[in-house]
């Protein structure tokens, strides 16, 4: 069966949160490839949302250096040390950023002159080990709140689910 891209802007983000998992799941069913993974989040994502920029930056180097992964979006930053940025912070700290204006945040990295607002969550494997962070830019200050924060923590769980 075809799979389509959600529309969900105008849903409410607990309602398309709840379906973007399901259709997550759905997709990568029998598929534990962490690259395949990534790729289709940020695809399902960023068309659903009409976001800015959605995307996964790797780590390559632990606890050092983020490499850019699969995204959607204009051309992305190739590297990011831990401790850069809104990624690099997420990453060292192994904690979600909320930033509701990136003017605000000291060391952004601005890959897009457009972007107003992000959200940065970290990605754990079934280990517990920092494998990557998920980056959404938005082109609208304050896009992204809690109900953010839970709907792509819980979407990232799908990576330490997996053997
Ligand atoms: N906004 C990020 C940089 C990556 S890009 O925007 C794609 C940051 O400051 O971490």
């Amino acid at each position: 069966m075809a799979e389509e891209t959600l529309d969900l802007r105008g849903v409410p983000k607990s309602e398309a949160y709840a379906l973007l998992s399901q259709q997550v799941t759905a997709v990568l069913a029998g598929i534990s490839d962490h690259i395949a993974a990534m790729a289709t989040i940020s695809a399902l994502l960023h068309h659903g949302f009409g976001h800015l920029w959605t995307g996964f930056y790797r780590v390559v180097e632990t606890d050092r250096l983020l490499r850019v992964g699969p995204y959607q979006g204009t051309l992305g930053c190739l590297d990011i040390a831990f401790g850069k940025g809104v990624c690099g912070v997420a990453a060292q700290r192994r904690e979600t950023l909320v930033v509701p204006d990136v003017n605000d945040f000291p060391g952004h990295i601005t890959c897009d002159a457009r972007s107003r607002s992000e959200i940065v969550v970290p990605v754990l494997n079934h280990a517990g080990e920092l494998i990557a962070v998920l980056d959404i830019d938005s082109d609208r200050p304050a896009t992204f709140d809690q109900e953010d924060r839970q709907g792509l923590e819980q979407l990232v769980r799908w990576f330490s689910a997996q053997p």
